[in-house]
């Protein structure tokens, strides 16, 4: 029986208290916590390379139709955002075209949405579809933008029901400072901003001497790619070929949490690198990166496929989390005795499933039998060991018993992980027990 869990079980979690108390024990020596069970996760599909592939192919064509790019108001650019939304439309997506005007020129953005899911809670995955002029962008950044349109294809395919509402984005001009990403989101009204859960990124995912790179932002997000190439036992490392050079920044810059992968732009791969992912050492990840050589040829077949995989991982992933909204508690009803005048001790709750950091309300809500209360100095732990004060000593308390609800400011934890309520008695003789605890988002 899970000791830590949210509200949907409460019943099972009443059941399992009045068990413990019909076993009659006395308070009981500290017991292992166990972790809610999360809902059973959909497993991705495999992103055939092929289909990404066949995506490169067509955009390299529309480059070399279009004397050699695809560039920001040029007509290689929207001849691109054509290409891709009637692949969504057929799909069965919604899609909308957003122009804006940068340099004289009009820009498009391409949103498309998966009907169904929380309007409330959006996964939004993007990648920007410009080129720059000197040449027809296939890795950067055809290979993000075919990337995600296989995995918006796939959705389709499994005619995917995800607890949260899918959204996908294409964006243009990045090359000229970002500018289709910043106009998408300040043109979004603020209501609309705080219901994007999470943005994906990708810019540059099949760089021919491949890196693989996961940014180093939302760490919920983080932990999903992680997994996702712990699995196929191929290392990363966090990106660092500046942070903030690609769209993810203008989510970001709102307080959107984002996330995303990279295999490398003009910085050079290392020998300890290339140890570990193969490739040249003392070469670029993507010598091609902004000139006339990113064509179809600039490419690593197997940092696309894996790369492919990892969004529709994150997607199936990140998509069908349950929802648990704001409101729901995660308990432990387990009895914890408290050493008379001795050591602390800790009663764990498990939270799981949320994307982000706890809110600056956190309620900790705690009730602790104790014949004299005092006695008694109880904090909250965060999963990284954070401490939060709820209660000091005093010897002047006698009264009965610690039960109330303690506000926590957590803003700056992530919500997911170990939380402990620690208590220490520091007093002899008055003694007792950690009845049950709660944390309430
Ligand atoms: N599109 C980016 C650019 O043209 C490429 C890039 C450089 C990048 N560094 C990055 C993309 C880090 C993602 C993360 O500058
Ligand atoms: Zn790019
Ligand atoms: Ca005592």
């Amino acid at each position: 029986m899970p000791l830590s869990l949210p509200r949907r079980t409460a019943a099972a979690a009443a059941l399992a208290l009045a068990g413990l108390l019909v076993s009659a024990a006395p308070a009981a020596t500290a017991v292992p916590t166990a972790t809610a069970a999360p809902a059973p996760a959909l497993a991705a599909p495999d992103i055939p390379i092929a289909n990404v592939k066949a995506h490169l192919t067509e955009l390299q064509s529309i480059a070399t139709a279009n004397g050699g790019n695809r560039a920001h108001g040029r007509a290689g650019y929207k001849a691109s955002i054509d290409y891709v939304k009637a692949k969504l439309d057929a799909a069965g997506f919604t899609t909308s075209l957003q122009q804006f005007t940068s340099s004289g020129a009009t820009g498009y953005n391409l949103i498309a949405d998966w009907p169904g899911g929380d309007p409330n809670r959006i996964l939004m995955a993007g990648a920007h579809l410009d080129s720059v002029t000197s040449g027809a962008g296939i890795n950067d950044n055809g290979s993000g933008s075919a990337g995600i349109l296989e995995t918006a294809l796939a959705v389709s395919r499994a005619q995917l029901q995800p607890a949260k509402h899918l959204r996908f984005g294409w964006w243009g001009a990045e090359e000229l400072g970002l500018v289709g990403s910043k106009y998408y989101v300040n043109n979004l009204p603020a209501a609309e901003r705080s219901k994007i859960s999470g943005y994906l990124n990708f810019d540059m995912i099949g760089s021919p001497n491949p890196g693989y790179f996961v940014y180093d932002d939302d760490p919920a997000i983080e932990k999903t790619f992680k997994d996702y190439f712990a699995g196929l036992s191929v290392p990363t490392e966090i990106e660092t070929e500046g942070d903030g050079r690609s769209d993810h920044a203008s989510f970001k810059n709102v307080g959107i949490p984002v996330g995303g992968l990279f295999t490398g732009a003009s910085r050079t791969k290392s020998a300890a690198q290339a140890q570990k992912w193969g490739g040249t050492s003392g070469q670029a990840f993507d010598r091609c990166y902004h000139s006339s050589c990113d064509s179809s040829a600039n490419i690593n077949d197997t940092a696309l496929d894996r790369n492919s995989d990892a969004i529709a991982h994150a997607i199936w992933t990140l998509g069908t989390e349950p929802t648990v909204p704001p409101g729901d508690f995660y308990e432990n009803t387990a009895d914890v005795a408290i050493p008379d005048n001795g050591a602390a001790v800790t009663s764990t709750v498990t939270v799981s499933g949320r994307t982000g950091n706890a809110p600056a309300t956190l309620k900790a809500a705690v009730d602790i039998k104790h014949t004299w209360r005092g006695d008694l100095v109880v904090d909250l732990l965060a999963p990284d060991g954070t401490v939060y004060p709820l209660k000091p000593f005093s010897s002047s308390d006698s009264a009965d018993n610690v039960v109330a609800t303690y506000t926590v400011n957590a803003s700056s934890e992530v919500a997911n992980g170990a939380w402990k309520l620690r208590v220490q008695d520091r007093a002899a003789q008055d003694t007792g027990y950690i009845d049950s605890w709660r944390l309430t988002f």
